[in-house]
């Protein structure tokens, strides 16, 4: 039965479901798409094309539907996990912003660190509609996000102190940004502050703690897709989110414990905010934890991956890099240190910020795949409920029917090319919606968006970054982990632009 299911478009685990659906019945094949096969590759027997999600999936990806002519929609089986993939915009928008496709794949390791009792893995439904509706109130509201600009303009200031202290040494930047960004989460979700140059207990656990939950959320699990395996957790993933999981959880309970015990005038960070919460909103402890955790987890490595392919572009592109500090001069002069304001003045550094989100989405396949809730038709294909839907939007942004030369690095198509200048990158437009889209498009987006936007503002502002040895390309081979960033961390020369600017900055967090 096996290479019968096997012998199936799409591979194993679609002719496992058809066989059963039609045992009996006349061919699948009539006029009508419905009925018809979704193209896709057959894989291997029992795995199918578990292969192609292992290394980079989403090259991998975009080369099979070229090659099965299924860019639109592709079938695939990973083991007994049948699912479908597009890349392609307008399928792609299909999928997203259905209300079918608004839940999420069953994955061990995201269950086992407890990401199904927060935002990213909850079941769609009350929950996780509660969940999004805090955050979105209390985290990611405009206002929110206005009220901590003195804190990321404080870590901007530490960064470029960092910078200037690292003199005419070679810098690693992904070091100095990991921590910015795990900082900034730190003040606003826990309401901790620490320097950047100074190093504390704390963070580094933290920091330990996020690399690792980091890491064993990136791996494919082959027990999630062939569940006889299971049993064997043959990748120790199970193993180890069970010994990171206790750790997180005194981690994260020894800091609400602390804030239940203050009283009087409070930095009122998200902690708060949860504990606050009444009645049908209230949280158990162990959704907090859940919630504070993913806050934290999610909000970390995205930023911090995007800074570092943005001033890998700056390297290569000296000329781009000049462009964005002409305009800075231009907006803010030479005399203080740049403020969120003046990035809403410039159109030169947006257009350079979409440039990068296209040529490198820290998500190429959106991070997380979607789950069909129940059966639907997709692009006219019948597609039944449990199928996983992945869209490859690194495809559609290198795709030339799409994106005129897409593989060249030109911010200008979103100046004054075929792009409009207020092109937008938050999922109206399916051509390049690094965030996703839809229902379970990614609440902190904006957030995302305005603390990469400004920190990139104030280092260019300060520095000429260049190569390390005049001529040395930059090297961008990728590794796609849970977002895919470069192989080898960029090292580079910052070369101040200004004398310091000592514009003081006032202290937000306790
Ligand atoms: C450059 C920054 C970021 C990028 C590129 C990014 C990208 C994404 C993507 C592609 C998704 C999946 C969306 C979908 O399925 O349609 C997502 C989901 C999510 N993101 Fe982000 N993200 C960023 C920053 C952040 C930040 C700063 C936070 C929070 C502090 C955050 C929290 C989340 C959460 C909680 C989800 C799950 C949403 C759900 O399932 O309902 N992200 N993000």
């Amino acid at each position: 039965m096996n290479i019968i299911y096997w012998s199936h478009p799409g591979g194993p685990a679609w002719g496992k479901y058809k066989w059963r659906k039609n045992f009996g019945l006349a061919s699948f094949n009539n006029n009508n798409n419905n009925n018809n096969n979704i193209p896709g590759p057959r894989g291997f027997p029992l795995i199918g094309s578990m292969s192609l999600m292992a290394g980079l999936a989403h090259r991998k990806i975009a080369a099979m539907a070229q090659s099965c002519r299924a860019k639109r929609l592709m079938s695939l089986s990973l083991g007994e996990t049948r699912v479908i993939v597009t890349c392609n915009p307008e399928v792609a928008k299909e999928i997203l912003n259905s209300s079918v496709f608004a839940d999420r794949p069953v994955k061990e390791s995201a269950y086992s660190l407890m990401f199904n009792r927060a935002i990213g893995f909850a079941p769609y439904g009350v929950y996780w509609r509660t969940l999004r509706k805090i955050a979105a109130t209390h985290l990611f509201c405009p206002k929110q996000i206005k009220s901590s600009e003195a804190q990321r303009s404080q870590i901007a200031k530490q960064m470029i102190t960092m910078f200037q202290l690292g003199g005419r040494d070679v810098i690693r930047v992904r070091d100095a940004l990991k921590l910015a960004s795990l900082n900034n989460m730190m003040c606003s979700v826990f309401g901790r502050k620490y320097s950047l140059d100074s190093s504390n207990a704390e963070t580094e656990e933290l920091g330990k703690l996020v690399d690792e939950g980091y890491e064993l959320l990136g791996m494919l699990n082959w027990s999630d897709h062939l569940p006889w395996l299971a049993e064997f957790d043959p990748q120790k993933i199970r193993l180890r989110c069970s010994r990171l999981v206790p750790k997180v959880n005194r981690f994260v309970s020894r800091i609400i414990n602390e804030h239940r015990a203050q009283s009087g005038d409070v930095h009122p960070d998200f902690v708060y905010v949860l504990l606050s919460l009444q009645g049908s909103e209230r949280l158990s402890d162990s959704d907090m934890i859940a919630v504070l955790w993913e806050m934290i987890f999610r909000g970390t490595d995205t930023v911090a991956v995007l800074i570092e392919w943005i001033l890998a572009r700056m390297v290569l592109h000296p000329q781009v890099q000049s462009k964005v500090q002409t305009e800075l001069d231009r907006v803010v002069g030479g005399s203080r240190a740049v403020t969120e304001s003046d990035v809403s003045e410039m159109t030169y550094l947006p257009a350079v910020i979409k440039e990068v989100l296209r040529l490198h989405p820290p998500g190429p396949l959106l991070s997380w795949a979607r789950l069909a809730i129940t059966d639907t038709t997709v692009d006219g294909y019948h597609v039944p409920a449990g199928t996983a839907a992945i869209v490859n939007m690194w495809a559609i942004t290198r795709d030339p029917d799409v994106w005129a030369n897409p593989l060249e690095f030109k911010p200008e198509r979103f100046v004054n090319g075929a792009a409009p200048l207020d092109f937008s990158v938050l999922g109206s437009d399916l051509r390049l919606a690094p965030f996703g889209s839809g229902r379970r498009t990614c609440p902190g987006k904006n957030l995302g968006l305005t603390t990469v936007t400004f920190w990139v503002a104030s280092l260019l502002h300060e520095f000429h970054f260049g190569p390390i040895y005049n001529n040395d390309p930059v090297d961008l081979s990728e590794v796609l982990r849970l977002s895919c960033e470069m192989v080898n961390p960029l090292t580079v020369r910052a070369r101040p632009r200004h004398a310091l600017h000592q514009t003081p900055i006032p202290n937000n967090c306790n």
